[in-house]
């Protein structure tokens, strides 16, 4: 493992037929105004494989019943295959036990977890929490929250102009007061991975928790949270062609013991009187009310669906159409790449001289292709660059060169109708 927790460059993808593997994406069939789609807004959201769709179906059709309440055949079919989608995220992300997979509503809804769990019980006035600039605002604003709350303080680890952590300032800011570091694996807006192995290293030589956001990462690395030895690991579904409203939290047993609960309700609780609630035993301390089932079984389709292609392989085919496409706009006059990290995913934030970011995805979405544009949910990294948004393409394993092609003789279509 290198500092990153991964080596990207290392699989070969040549036993793979991705042209058949598209063809398991029923969506990118579709035609935008005549024109085929071309997706690349992968970073926002990935799509669905008719497999995982055939999973869902099955399930509503077959096997739906609330779980761990009744003893009737639905009901206790759902609870296992509730149970065997936990299991399904445990080996994913290498847990030592079951019982430290949180299912959630989404990453944001895990760290906000995380935030009430834990900091609202540990961190008190005068604390510090660590920060960097490369953060989602999902992981900036509930520990905001928590600060004012408490009377703690941010402090945030700079990045360099190719948006790179400054690691160098990241270990400077630790001292007594320093009780928790979030720290975002691969950057939304700019594809940038961190060195999160050294980073969670030094974070605990000081004995301080870190959170690992890794909404971005889970698509495109191996995640081990054992050989990381991070405290917290969280992402979404969604971004894995799984279904909306559902993510995970990895928490390591001994802290989510020692945590409080988020919310209240149903199933997170071992008895209730009036005088006094017992609560349930971890993962169900924080898994209150009915779950999001059918989500749930559907995100464990996604894992079996992606690990049986291979984790690596995607990264690696997912790793030529970044460097093809990083080639071909950078040989576009007034395109420039935001972002240019050694270690990068397969994001590209653009801006293109003297035109609007909301432009140039309206221009390119008349010939049908799907860009983010905006400032990505990170605006202290479009405040770092001095730019109000980008426009960025966002790459999964299902998308082609040929696409690559269409976007840049589009990005040119942009450049004529605007300059
Ligand atoms: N966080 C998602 C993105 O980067 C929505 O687009």
């Amino acid at each position: 493992m290198n500092a990153t927790g991964f080596s990207p460059k290392s699989a070969t993808t040549d036993d793979i037929d991705w042209e058949k593997i598209r063809t398991d994406f029923p969506i990118l069939k579709l035609k935008i105004d005549g024109k085929p789609l071309v997706y690349f807004d992968n970073a926002a959201s990935s799509q669905m494989p008719q497999q995982i769709i055939d999973r869902l179906v099955r399930y509503q059709t077959a096997e739906h019943a609330n779980i761990n309440r009744a003893v009737h055949y639905l009901s206790e079919i759902a609870t296992m295959e509730f149970h065997r989608a936990r299991c399904k995220l445990q080996q994913f992300v290498n847990a030592e036990e079951d019982r430290e997979i949180i299912f959630t509503s989404g990453t944001t809804d895990a760290i906000n977890l995380v935030m009430h769990g834990y900091g609202r019980k540990f961190i008190k006035a005068g604390d510090e929490i660590i920060l960097t600039t490369l953060e989602h605002h999902s992981n900036i604003v509930p520990w905001q929250m928590l600060a004012s709350e408490k009377g703690a303080k941010i402090r945030v680890v700079p990045i360099n102009d190719k948006g790179e952590l400054e690691i160098d300032e990241y270990e400077k800011l630790f001292n007594e007061r320093t009780k928790f570091v979030g720290l975002i694996h691969v950057s939304n807006a700019l594809g940038t991975i961190n060195p999160i192995k050294r980073m969670i290293d030094f974070a605990h030589q000081y004995s301080v928790p870190v959170l690992i956001d890794g909404a971005q990462a889970a698509p495109h690395l191996t995640i081990d949270v054992q050989a990381l030895d991070c405290d917290f690991y969280v992402f979404s579904a969604h971004k894995l062609c799984g279904p909306t409203g559902v993510g995970m939290l990895y928490g390591k047993a001994t802290l989510l013991e020692a945590m409080q609960p988020f919310k209240g309700g149903g199933d997170m609780i071992a008895s209730v009187t009036f005088e006094k609630t017992i609560y349930n035993t971890i993962p169900h301390k924080f898994e209150a009310g009915t779950p999001p089932i059918a989500a749930a079984i559907g995100f464990g389709a996604a894992i079996d669906y992606l690990t049986a292609i291979g984790i690596e392989r995607i990264a690696a085919y997912e790793n030529t159409l970044l460097d093809y496409a990083t080639a071909c706009l950078n040989e576009i006059p007034g395109v420039k790449i935001i972002g240019t990290a050694a270690e990068k995913t397969a994001v590209i934030s653009f801006t293109i001289d003297g035109i609007h970011p909301h432009d140039i995805g309206t221009i390119l979405n008349q010939d049908g292709i799907a860009v983010r544009t905006g400032h990505h949910c990170a605006q202290p990294v479009m405040q770092r660059f001095n730019i109000p948004a980008t426009s960025r393409a966002s790459f999964a394993f299902y998308n082609k060169k040929s696409e690559v092609d269409t976007l840049v003789a589009g990005i040119k279509t942009v450049q004529k109708v605007f300059l």
